[in-house]
C-alpha cells in the first residue's frame, strides 16, 4: 500500500472523526455517569452541560497545540467517545494522549484497540511526533492494559496524587517513542519511517 492511500482516519470498528457541534449534548450525557468521569478524569467530577462541554474542549482540546478526534463507529457512525493528542509541544516533538469511551457499552470490546492504534499512526506518522506520553490513575487496570498493549511503558508515578473513596491511588506515567511503536507495526502501519 502507498503511503499516502493509507487510510489515516480509519480503523476496522471506529473511525476518527471530526468533533460536531451537535456531539457536545451526548458528551454531556455522559458526564452524568460517574463511573465514567472517574475514570477518565484524577478532576472531581461533576455533571457538565453541553456548553461546559463546549468550552472545555475548545480551551484544552483545539488550537495549535491539540488535536482532537471524536470516535464513531464504523458499524453505524454512532458517537462512543473521543481521542485526543493534547499540550504538544512542537519544538520538542512530543505530546500526551487522553481517550474516553463514553458509552459503557462498547467497553471491552476492541473499540479502544483500533482508536488507539489509530491516534498512535496519527502521532507518529502525520504529526511525525517522537513520543507521545499519558497519565492514568492506578486503579483504571483496563486503561492501563490497553496502554501496555498497543506498546506504551511505565515510566513513573506521582505517589498518593489521586485521593477516591477515602483511598489514596498513584498517577502512574506511561510513554511511547517513534521507534518503539514504529518497530511494533506491521508494513502496512508503519511503511516508511
Ligand atoms: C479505557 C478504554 C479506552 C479502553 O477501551 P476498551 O475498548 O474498553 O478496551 P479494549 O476492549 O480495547 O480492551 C483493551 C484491553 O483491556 C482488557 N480489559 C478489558 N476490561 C478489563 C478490565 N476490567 N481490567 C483489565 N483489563 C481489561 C481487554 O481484555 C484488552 O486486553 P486483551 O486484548 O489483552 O484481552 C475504555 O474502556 C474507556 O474509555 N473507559 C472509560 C474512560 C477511561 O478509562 N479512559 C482512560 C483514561 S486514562
Amino acid at each position: 500500500m502507498s503511503e499516502l492511500n493509507l487510510s489515516l482516519f480509519r480503523g476496522q470498528l471506529v473511525r476518527l472523526a471530526a468533533p460536531q457541534p451537535d456531539d457536545a449534548k451526548l458528551f454531556s450525557r455522559w458526564s452524568e455517569n460517574a463511573v465514567y468521569m472517574r475514570l477518565v478524569d484524577t478532576d472531581y467530577a461533576r455533571p457538565m452541560s453541553a456548553e461546559v462541554v463546549a468550552e472545555r474542549e475548545k480551551a484544552h482540546g483545539s488550537g495549535p497545540n491539540a488535536v482532537t478526534f471524536h470516535l464513531r463507529t464504523i458499524k453505524d457512525d454512532s458517537l462512543i467517545g473521543f481521542v485526543s493528542l493534547h499540550s504538544i509541544e512542537w519544538n520538542n516533538q512530543t505530546a500526551l494522549m487522553s481517550i474516553g469511551i463514553g458509552e459503557p457499552d462498547y467497553w471491552g470490546k476492541g473499540y479502544g484497540l483500533d482508536a488507539m492504534r489509530l491516534i498512535l499512526r496519527y502521532a507518529f506518522y502525520e504529526l511525525n511526533l517522537h513520543r507521545v506520553g499519558l497519565h492514568v490513575s492506578a486503579y483504571n487496570t483496563r486503561a492501563i492494559r490497553l496502554y501496555e498493549k498497543v506498546g506504551f511503558k511505565h515510566e513513573g508515578s506521582i505517589r498518593d496524587f489521586i485521593f477516591r473513596d477515602g483511598q489514596r491511588y498513584d498517577d502512574i506515567f506511561m510513554g511511547i517513542l517513534r521507534d518503539e511503536w514504529r518497530v511494533s507495526q506491521p508494513p502496512s502501519i508503519a511503511p516508511l519511517i
